[in-house]
């Protein structure tokens, strides 16, 4: 009889702790939170499955500090990382985040060398090139989240705007995780119909400009951290179709391999997610405004790998 799914989740703080949240609400699999503060991790993991009988979910949840713990992980996210304070860009966290995921990928790499994993640690698009330098895994099994967060963030948006409910809402974001981000209005619809039909261009352009500051608006009203309701369902919802082999279209950051004429950087980019990890990447065709969007956002991720490059990781 086929055993449930694991999914270990690294770094119980506010982002890890809500990804575990949602996926043992959601039966996708036991869950291991895994912090290098023991007792957080420790306590979180018991508390939520101490919800369970009330929320009827059956979902184990353990929390630990040992890698030995992730062994055997079907998909694995790694949260693990400073998260932004006011004033502060995602690429400030650079240096100290590189070493954070320098060593939980060494772990990984000991202790579940066959897992898919999905980073969310910012800046989100280098710490995912750090990632696969170290685990050294395939480019189906290393992917990152950030194009369904920016993308909800600007179907949020669309949907408070028109009135409308957000299920109805299709729209992706492309392009690395960041101010450079590329929302991309023309492929955008409301019930089928194009958003361009429905709002003029002025108005488009503001939702585009929130969505590419998200972050930062959370960010300013929260003052001490991050956000990490959105993010977490984002997460989870990679890990939800990988374990449930959906096949689903969901913007991710992906490693390129020629692609949009990348290679060797992790770009937000449509992909497919099945049991395999990505396995597909696809390539919308863009018009010159969005092709020019697109190399700016490139160009801004390459500037982050080059300066990962300088460092001693260790
Ligand atoms: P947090 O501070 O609440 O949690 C981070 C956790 O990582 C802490 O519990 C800390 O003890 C743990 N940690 C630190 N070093 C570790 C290590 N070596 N091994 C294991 N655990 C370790 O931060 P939050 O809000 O959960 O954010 C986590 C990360 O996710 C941040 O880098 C943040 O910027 C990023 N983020 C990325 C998003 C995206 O769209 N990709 C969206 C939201 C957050
Ligand atoms: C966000 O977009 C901080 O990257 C994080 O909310």
């Amino acid at each position: 009889m086929k055993q449930r799914a694991k999914l270990s989740v690294i770094g119980a703080g506010f982002v890890g702790s809500t990804c575990a949240h949602w996926a043992a609400a959601k039966e996708l699999g036991n869950v291991v939170l895994l912090d290098i503060n023991e007792g957080a991790a420790q306590g979180k993991a018991l508390d939520l499955f101490e919800a369970s009988p009330v929320e009827g979910f059956d979902s184990k949840i353990t929390g630990t500090a040992d890698y030995k713990d992730i062994a055997d992980s079907d998909v694995i996210i790694v949260t693990a990382g400073l998260p932004r304070k006011p004033g502060m860009s995602r690429d400030d966290l650079l240096a100290k985040n590189a070493q954070i995921m320098t060593s939980v990928c060494k772990g990984i790499k000991e202790h579940a060398p066959d897992s898919i994993v999905i980073i969310v640690s910012n800046p989100l698009d280098a710490m995912a090139y750090v990632a696969k330098e170290v685990l050294g895994f395939p480019r189906e099994r290393v992917i990152g989240m950030a194009g369904i967060l920016d993308s909800a963030r600007f179907k949020s948006f669309i949907a408070e705007e028109l009135n409308v409910s957000v299920k109805d809402i299709q729209a992706f974001v492309l392009g690395g995780h960041g101010d450079t981000m590329v929302p991309m209005p023309r492929h955008c619809s409301v019930g089928g119909v194009p958003l361009m039909e429905m709002l003029s261009e002025q108005k488009i352009e503001a939702l585009v400009e929130r969505t590419r500051k998200g972050g930062a608006e959370i960010v300013g009203l929260l003052k001490t951290g991050s956000a990490y309701y959105a993010p977490s369902a984002s997460a989870v919802a990679m890990a939800e179709a990988i374990i449930k082999d959906q096949k689903r279209i969901l913007p991710c950051a992906a490693y390129l391999n020629g692609e949009y004429g990348v290679d060797g950087l992790f770009i937000g980019v449509l992909s497919q997610l099945g049991s395999t990890g990505l396995e597909k990447v696809v390539e919308v065709k863009l018009n010159d405004k969005e092709r020019e969007g697109l190399n700016h956002s490139i160009k801004a991720v390459q500037t982050l790998i080059e300066k990962i490059k300088t460092m001693e990781l260790s």
